[in-house]
């Protein structure tokens, strides 16, 4: 009996020892949606026994605290969110340069980050922007569903349309940066102005104008064609669509915090992170985003990129602090938010 008791006490101390009772805590901001997150964190909890403190912050608002938190950082590791504002913090020396076991498991969309930003983020998923419109208010107005960016400057739309705020939301620094590869600077700024006619709120993060579209509150949101996927999924009345001009994409990163208090543990979810079993928790909560390890089972709600007409997205020249700083002043002066 007494062999027993020993023996399980022996087999306890080797398991906290190990990784599955390890000790510690994790200090997260997420950029994904709550859910997922959410998610996430119990099954790292449950694999790991490290306990995460947990927030879900918009990706343009994380870089400003990283970047406010430079001298004592407080987050270890920033987990999603669109890659421009990961790459910034890799340029500002913000975040670590870590190279995990699974990097060789990405796809090179996803490398490429890690590649540009040396070594210091990595590509955790792909997704495309588009828009959604709401069925029954388009039916109940008579609207015309619009196919292309450039319908949205329809003044049959004014104060139908919702996008985020670039500042706050790397989904609207993805748009602002998508209309400036397609159109050029000076063109593409007298587009946003235009459409500014036809907006009716800036929201702080990226996916609520798919939410307050779904519910009524508004006809059409720009943003994530997989966060509004999600919506239709759910029940609500809310059709994509993939603009005729073609459009850009993000690819959400993970990094981890220069000078994270919680190192190792930083470096453990990172590889949880890129893990095809890590990024299959997405579609478990509906989020569809297309997963960047080549072993992660593709979600079949995901927009197949294949058929998507993308515009080839410079995430070098756009996730640069001078051209993100340049573009955020321009839409300051320019475009604003009413
Ligand atoms: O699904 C949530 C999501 O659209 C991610 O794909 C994206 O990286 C993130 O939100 C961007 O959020 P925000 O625009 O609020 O920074």
């Amino acid at each position: 009996m007494k062999n027993k008791f020993l023996a399980s006490a022996a087999m306890a101390v080797s398991m906290m020892a190990g990784s599955a009772y390890a000790d510690g805590q994790l200090n997260l901001v997420c950029s994904t949606q709550q859910d997922w997150c959410e998610k996430m964190v119990a099954e790292f909890e449950r694999e790991t026994g490290i306990d995460v403190k947990a927030v879900r912050k918009s990706t343009g608002e994380t870089l400003a605290q990283v970047r406010a938190e430079a001298s004592n950082p407080k987050i270890d590791v920033w987990w999603g969110g669109t890659g421009d504002p990961h790459l910034q913090a890799a340029e500002l020396g913000l975040s670590a340069q870590y190279d995990s076991p699974e990097l060789g498991n990405l796809l090179g969309w996803a490398s490429n980050m890690h590649d540009i930003s040396g070594g210091r983020t990595a590509g955790i998923y792909a997704g495309a922007l588009g828009f959604g419109y709401n069925t029954e208010i388009f039916a109940e107005k008579g609207l015309e569903p619009p196919a292309c960016w450039s319908d949205l400057l329809d003044p049959s739309y004014e104060d139908e349309i919702q996008m985020s705020n670039p500042h706050s939301s790397g989904t609207a620094y993805t748009v602002l940066a998508t209309m400036t590869q397609l159109l050029g600077e000076d063109e593409a700024f007298k587009y946003l102005a235009s459409l500014g006619n036809n907006i009716s709120s800036y929201t702080k993060s990226g996916s609520a104008p798919g939410k307050n579209v779904a519910r009524g509150e508004a006809g059409i949101a720009i943003g994530f064609q997989h966060d509004m996927i999600k919506l239709a999924g759910e029940g609500f009345p809310i059709m994509i669509v993939s603009p005729c001009e073609g459009t850009g994409y993000e690819v959400g990163s993970v990094s981890i915090i220069e000078g994270a208090k919680n190192l190792e543990n930083a470096q453990k979810w990172v590889d949880f992170a890129l893990s095809a079993e890590g990024q299959e928790i997405g579609a478990k909560v509906k989020n569809y985003q297309v997963p960047s390890n080549s072993g992660a089972a593709m979600p079949k709600e995901a927009p197949d990129f294949a058929s998507l007409k993308l515009i080839d997205y410079d995430f070098a020249t756009y996730g640069s602090t001078d051209t993100r700083t340049k573009l955020l002043v321009r839409w300051d002066e320019e475009v604003g938010t009413n």
